[in-house]
């Protein structure tokens, strides 16, 4: 459901070496965006896509505030200019145990976890590995979510922490959903419906993304 042309569409050439988000994901969010209720954004896991959303915003006149989660300086989004309404918000990585990790998918707490230390942030699979969220760091209200990091399962305690966050009709982008059960966690957690599983393995063996809506 493209409304506007997005002829200008740039998609980043990041995209391709299977880290970043791939140019399917990427024209869902654009559609997204442009359903004209998108005021307020939050990304975990910057990188090439949080250059994108910027783009997209300046070249489309989009309104949207943009609020992006990474634990690397080195790999997170760097831009040469500033850009309003935008937060990128580096924050450690924290560890819970399973029964910590069990507690965030089943209850309403969110125990404080230790500290993941950064010698294991190059892990590709860390386990229940999230961002060390800090008061404040969360708006009241996100119209569009995406999820592509931080890597390994933890992601899925990105939900607790969206509880009372989003709205009816807020849609949640879940890139590499079928690593990890985090559609089935989302579920868990929020109240949506699953919209629609992509997997392209001839575009990359690892490629799947899922969006859900709130409901
Ligand atoms: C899947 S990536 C996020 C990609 C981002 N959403 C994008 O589209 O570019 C998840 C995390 O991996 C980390 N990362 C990216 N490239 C990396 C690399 N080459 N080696 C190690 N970590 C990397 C970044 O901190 C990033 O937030």
């Amino acid at each position: 459901m493209i409304m506007k042309s997005n002829t200008k569409l740039v998609f980043p050439q990041q995209s391709y070496d299977g880290l970043g988000l791939a140019p399917d994901v990427l024209t869902d969010i654009f559609d997204y965006l442009q359903d004209g209720d998108v005021q307020k954004v939050v990304e975990f896991g910057s990188g090439s896509s949080t250059g994108f959303l910027l783009s997209c915003r300046h070249t489309y006149d989009l309104e949207f505030s943009l609020d992006s989660f990474d634990h690397s300086t080195e790999y997170c989004f760097k831009s040469p200019s500033s850009h309003d309404n935008f937060n990128l918000m580096i924050r450690d990585l924290v560890q819970y145990t399973d029964e910590e990790y069990l507690e965030i998918l089943n209850s309403s707490n969110i125990p404080t976890g230790s500290l993941f230390s950064k010698e294991n942030y190059g892990d590709w699979r860390a386990k229940n590995v999230f961002y060390a969220i800090e008061e404040g760091d969360l708006a009241n209200c996100y119209d569009l979510v995406v999820l592509d990091g931080p890597n390994g399962n933890g992601r899925s305690v990105a939900f607790r922490y969206l509880v009372d966050r989003v709205r009816t009709g807020t849609k949640i982008v879940i890139d590499d959903y079928h690593h990890y059960p985090f559609v089935e966690s989302c579920k868990k957690i929020l109240n949506v419906k699953l919209l629609k599983k992509i997997n392209k393995p001839d575009f990359h063996p690892l490629h799947g993304y899922a969006v859900l809506e709130v409901i």
